[in-house]
């Protein structure tokens, strides 16, 4: 599966409406994300005032939901930045490799969840901003 040519979008999930309340749900293979989720992890709470992210992966891709609250994600290209706001917990942002993200205007209690595509490896991280755009350059 070549992650690399997706592009970053919105996704909406299965929601089974109840008056007991609703439910979403996700299933490794047969879902609607791209890639087999090896990872999960959850950022909560997350000051308002916070800027998480600050990064970019080489080859792990994301799919991020707002599970309660909302924030907004920023990616940036290599050439453009685009954002995009989270704010219901039945959808959920394809996020591929080779962008780097930001994320900010986080509401109280929100809880960011991410699936990841591979367990965690720093190895796969770009954290300084200028490399970013030095290899996003060199790829052209
Ligand atoms: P980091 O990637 O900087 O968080 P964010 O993208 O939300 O700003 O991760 C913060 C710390 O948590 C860092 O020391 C790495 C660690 N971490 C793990 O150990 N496992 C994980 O799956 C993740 C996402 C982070």
């Amino acid at each position: 599966m070549d992650l690399s040519i997706e592009t970053p979008r919105l996704i909406s999930l299965p929601k089974v409406e109840d008056p007991r309340g609703n439910l979403t749900f996700l299933e490794n293979g047969r879902s609607v994300i791209p890639f087999d989720f090896k990872r999960v992890y959850w950022t909560y709470h997350v000051p308002e005032s916070s800027e998480r992210g600050g990064h970019a992966h080489h080859t792990c891709a994301e799919f991020l939901i707002a599970a309660a609250g909302s924030f907004r994600v920023n990616l940036f290209d290599g050439k453009n930045w685009t954002s995009q706001v989270l704010d219901s917990p039945d959808k959920g942002l394809l996020l591929p490799p080779g962008y780097w993200r930001t994320l900010d205007l986080y509401t109280p209690g929100s809880v960011s969840l991410a699936l990841a595509s591979d367990i965690y490896d720093e190895a796969d991280y770009i954290r300084d901003f200028d490399d970013f755009v030095e290899m996003k350059k060199s790829k052209k």
